[in-house]
């Protein structure tokens, strides 16, 4: 099984971006369908390392594989960027907020006036920061990288367009207006692109048994790879 001790990053759940002591940007991203590739992951024998941002504890409890807690997208892409390694897998299913506050005030922000306006920067793109570092060291071109792409409209220009832009192996889509699918439930509607555009369209399912499908996928791509150092 190409997953068998291979090294499997798993991102999951949002980022935090503080505006204050007391107030942050973030999303709705619950980390389960980032818990539910780990599991996956750790039951198909991969040395699993899940990364994930600020998350209810009861989702993570009882995990035997190792888990990195982080709270920024900066955070999170220096937190990727330690564990990349050769042969290696990397899902990125977070949700990384893509801009912070420019500033971040040491004191509470007092509500004195009947406008705020906020001035925010762009985060740094992991998965794009990921390519350009696989670019530049040869061993880690052998890597195997899925993304995820959450949309509301133009779903499959959009994923598609992303997959090319973050020079990923495989591409998962999820329509983030549709019932059951997407943040903070238990289920979820993927459809799957590899970089050959090829399209797998999956059903309303449990993210643990989209987990197994994404995983399924990434097995038949790592079998076509042409560096398959492990084995
Ligand atoms: O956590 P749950 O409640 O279970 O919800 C699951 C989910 C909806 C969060 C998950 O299925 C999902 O879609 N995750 C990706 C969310 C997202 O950030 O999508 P995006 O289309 O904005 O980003 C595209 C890809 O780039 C993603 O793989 C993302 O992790 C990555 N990214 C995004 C921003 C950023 N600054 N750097 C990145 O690498």
């Amino acid at each position: 099984m190409p997953l068998k001790n291979r090294k499997l990053i798993v991102t999951g759940g949002p980022t935090r971006e503080w505006l204050d002591p007391v107030r942050y940007i973030s999303n709705a991203s619950s980390g389960k369908m980032g818990v539910a590739i780990a599991d996956e992951s750790f039951a198909r024998g991969a040395d699993t390392v899940f990364i994930h941002g600020p998350m209810q504890e009861a989702v993570l409890a009882g995990r035997e594989y190792r888990c990195v807690s982080i709270e920024s997208t900066s955070d999170l892409l220096e937190a990727v960027k330690a564990e990349l390694a050769p042969n290696a897998v990397l899902i990125m299913a977070a949700a990384p907020a893509d801009y912070a506050p420019e500033e971040k005030s040491d004191k509470k922000i007092k509500k004195n006036s009947d406008e705020l306006v906020i001035r925010l920067k762009k985060n740094p793109d992991i998965l794009k920061n990921v390519a350009a570092i696989r670019k530049n060291n040869f061993s880690l071109s052998t890597m195997f990288v899925v993304g995820f792409a959450a949309e509301t409209h133009n779903i499959e220009a959009y994923a598609l367009n992303k997959l090319e832009e973050k020079n990923l192996d495989l591409i998962c889509v999820n329509d983030v207006s549709r019932a059951g699918a997407g943040f903070n439930v238990d289920t979820n509607i993927i459809t799957i692109f590899t970089r050959n555009r090829e399209r797998l369209e999956l059903p309303l399912l449990s993210k643990q048994d989209a987990a197994g499908r994404i995983l399924d996928c990434v097995e038949k791509g790592l079998e076509k790879l042409p560096q398959n150092y492990l084995e």
